[in-house]
């Protein structure tokens, strides 16, 4: 199936939602802000098929009790179990066999578009 572009909201309604989420092909792809950049990201967490874009974005802490500490990168986090995931991979920083399709996405006279 080839690829194309698709227009999923506007970028004032992704700023003031933080998250939006559409059906392309069948599928329900979310884009998230990541401070200012827009990442694309399937609605479906490869754990236990929770919403994932209800998710928070946020930095990502590693280490054992007592000595956590920022990792400098930041990882969307699933709203049911925690689970996180990178949001240019997709892939799950704790084990790489969970992973999240992500789609290219773009800003264009401010509407967002996914590539799907
Ligand atoms: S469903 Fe996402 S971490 Fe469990």
């Amino acid at each position: 199936m080839s690829r194309s572009w698709h227009d999923v909201a506007s970028l004032e309604q992704l700023r003031r939602d933080g998250s939006v989420v559409a059906r392309v092909g069948g599928r329900e792809i979310g884009v998230v802000l990541d401070g200012d950049q827009p990442k694309a990201i399937r609605n479906r967490c490869p754990h236990m098929g929770a919403p994932l874009c209800l998710g928070t974005v946020r930095e990502r802490e590693a280490g054992t009790p007592g000595s956590y500490r920022f990792e400098g990168r930041r990882v969307l986090h699933c709203p049911w179990h925690g689970w996180e995931f990178d949001l240019d991979s997709g892939v799950c920083p704790d084990d790489a066999r969970m992973r999240a399709a992500v789609y290219p996405v773009r800003v264009s006279d401010g509407r967002v578009l996914v590539e799907a």
